[in-house]
């Protein structure tokens, strides 16, 4: 699967094994930054590897070392909503495992479902509801069949975030992520049910790589930007605009977290 696209990134990165993986969700790019002389490849030279559409997403990696670690960060993500195929996610996965990538940190921006949680927070996902109707396994597994999602976003990598947020002094919420396949935003009755299965968050990404990254083996950390509160929370009517430009207030905060995280042992 994807076999060109890895044999091409191995070509380009030579003996530099990424031991981990950033995913950076809409508008969320500033981070990799603050990798030191990065190698930078874009998508579309890569052969047989999805293109991101939207707006925000400029689609490339950036790979060198941060902190203590050795990382590919995923400049713009794949969205199912795209008509990307759930099983590209996986494949795309497969590849950073195969390239040697053993922990991943994927950031998102969502909509709270909280009013205690409002645009600008950060939450630290402690759980998903795949509410997506899709999912990446599907004709990509051989074993196990029936995998085990009892702990998706690793309570050690959590815990370590937890410290980090304490020490930077940077408030961290902790909740549950649920996915719609989107792309329009909820509705008000949508939002309610939502609320009542649980969740704190909804987004449209972060879980197809985080049930393909568990099954590999893949340790995950996931983080998400609130950049607005869900619809019918609010008065305010939310455009793809908007969330860019809150978010916007927020990733700094974010990547002080990560690069911190990726500089303890
Ligand atoms: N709903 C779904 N996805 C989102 C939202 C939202 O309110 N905000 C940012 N991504």
């Amino acid at each position: 699967m994807l076999e060109r696209s890895l044999d091409y990134l191995r070509q380009k990165i030579g003996n530099f094994e990424p031991d981990t993986a950033i995913v950076l969700g809409s508008g969320l790019g500033l981070l990799s930054a603050a990798i030191e002389n990065p190698i930078v490849i874009q998508y579309t030279d890569i052969p047989d590897f999805p293109h991101t559409t939207v707006v925000g997403h400029p689609g490339c990696f950036y790979i060198g070392q941060l902190g203590n670690h050795k990382v590919i960060c995923l400049q713009g993500r794949f969205h199912l909503y795209e008509g990307i195929a759930p099983k590209v996610i996986a494949g795309v996965t497969d590849i950073l495992y195969k390239l040697g990538v053993r922990q991943m940190i994927i950031t998102n921006a969502a909509g709270s479902l909280d009013v205690n949680m409002p645009a600008g927070s950060l939450m630290l996902i402690k759980d998903h509801i795949n509410f997506s109707g899709q999912n990446p396994l599907i004709g990509f597994q051989e074993t196990p069949r029936f995998p085990d999602m009892s702990e998706t976003y690793s309570r050690e990598m959590r815990r370590k975030m937890c410290k980090v947020s304490e020490k930077t002094n940077i408030k961290l919420y902790e909740g549950v992520y649920i996915m719609v396949l989107g792309p329009n935003y909820e509705t008000p009755s949508e939002v309610r049910l939502f609320r009542q299965f649980g969740a704190d968050a909804v987004g449209m990404s972060t879980v197809p790589e985080a049930i393909s990254a568990v099954y590999l083996g893949i340790k995950v950390l996931g983080i998400s930007v609130i950049s607005n509160l869900g619809a019918g929370l609010t008065d305010t009517v939310q455009t793809h605009e908007d969330v860019i430009i809150t978010v916007a207030e927020s990733i700094e905060k974010m990547g002080i977290l990560i690069q911190k995280f990726l500089e303890e042992e």
